[in-house]
């Protein structure tokens, strides 16, 4: 018992570690950067749950239009020829998606374990007590930590095919070369035949896409700032929340829709002993989340060695579920 307590406090202590230089190397950037994976403490769950239902961010509208209404086509995309399979997912959050689709799957009898991945364990219990009480004969385990070292772990425990969600767009908070870097690496831990089913936002009306981002009740610029709390406690650090402003940019050619965070004043801040300095309108880039084209897409598909099955989009053509195979 108690090793397994000292394990957990290494653990704990090796992830602040990791947190506290991410920090103060992005800090030390020009321009000054941080990372956006590290938005999702427990109030950045519960914001980002907000930003979900608000009517600017289309992408869940969009997304849940594929679960809910193109079910059977997704389940049938995914079950090639009975093989059986292990489902795995990452980023899961709270499943609000991929629950539709693994109630059909439950409901069809198909024999699979679901294998949910994130990096915030609090949001993995909050599924896994929703799954308890609304799907109890599913099969979870749910895996908590960095995509690629829980997808080890995931290939570790299963030896049977895999099917990989990545929903949500989330594959557009990584700019085009780690997306390309993070596809590639994915097709090397999968084997051939193995499944990735991959959320795309598509570029449509700009006006569209900025809407989703800037939101006229500043829930997107409370969850940039959220982070800012979190240094502030996770890190003895003393930021003036009031003295940031966020600002969103929307780049219809490249498709990079930005976020920042402003300094409105010259001013210092201190990370536990260090000190850092702000130039009044001096910048913090704090996410991208990249749209793409049809071409952006396939492209990606090819230079990652992973062939283009099928293509499921919502009623508005807004957003892609896109079916890949690893050759
Ligand atoms: C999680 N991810 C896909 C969201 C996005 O749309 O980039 C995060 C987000 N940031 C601001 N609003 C939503």
């Amino acid at each position: 018992m108690n090793s397994q307590l000292d394990t957990e406090l290494q653990t704990e202590t090796v992830t602040m570690d990791v947190f506290r230089s991410d920090v103060l190397e992005g800090l030390n950037n020009s321009p000054k950067k941080l990372f956006s994976k590290y938005f999702y403490d427990k109030t950045g769950d519960k914001i980002f749950q907000q930003i979900m239902n608000m009517p600017e961010y289309y992408l869940t509208h969009c997304e849940l239009d594929i679960f809910k209404n193109k079910t059977k086509e997704l389940a049938d995309s995914i079950l090639s020829n009975d093989i059986p399979f292990d489902l795995i997912e990452l980023g899961a959050g709270d499943a609000m998606k991929s629950s539709y689709l693994l109630k059909h799957l439950v409901d069809k009898g198909v024999d699979f374990t679901y294998m949910p991945i994130d990096i915030s364990g609090n949001i993995l219990s909050v599924l896994n007590e929703k799954f308890r009480d609304e799907l109890p004969s599913l099969k979870i385990i749910s895996l908590e930590g960095d995509y690629f070292d829980m997808l080890d772990k995931a290939t570790s425990i299963s030896k049977r095919r895999k099917v990989v969600l990545f929903l949500g767009g989330n594959i557009g908070n990584m700019d085009l070369e780690e997306s390309n870097h993070f596809c590639r690496e994915l097709s090397r831990k999968l084997s051939p035949g193995d499944l990735l089913l991959i959320g795309f936002d598509l570029k449509k009306n700009p006006h569209t896409i900025l809407n989703a981002y800037n939101d006229a009740a500043g829930i997107t610029a409370s969850f940039n700032l959220n982070l800012l709390v979190r240094i502030n406690r996770e890190l003895n650090a003393d930021f003036d929340v009031s003295r940031f402003q966020h600002y969103q940019t929307y780049d219809p050619v490249s498709g990079a829709c930005k976020s920042y965070l402003v300094s409105l004043a010259k001013q210092h801040v201190h990370i536990g002993s260090t000190v850092v300095k702000f130039e009044e309108n001096e910048l913090i880039d704090m996410e991208v989340s990249q749209k793409f084209s049809q071409e952006d897409i396939s492209k990606l598909a090819k230079d990652s060695s992973f062939h283009i099955l099928n293509e499921i989009k919502d009623s508005k053509s807004w957003f892609v579920d896109s079916v890949w195979q690893v050759v």
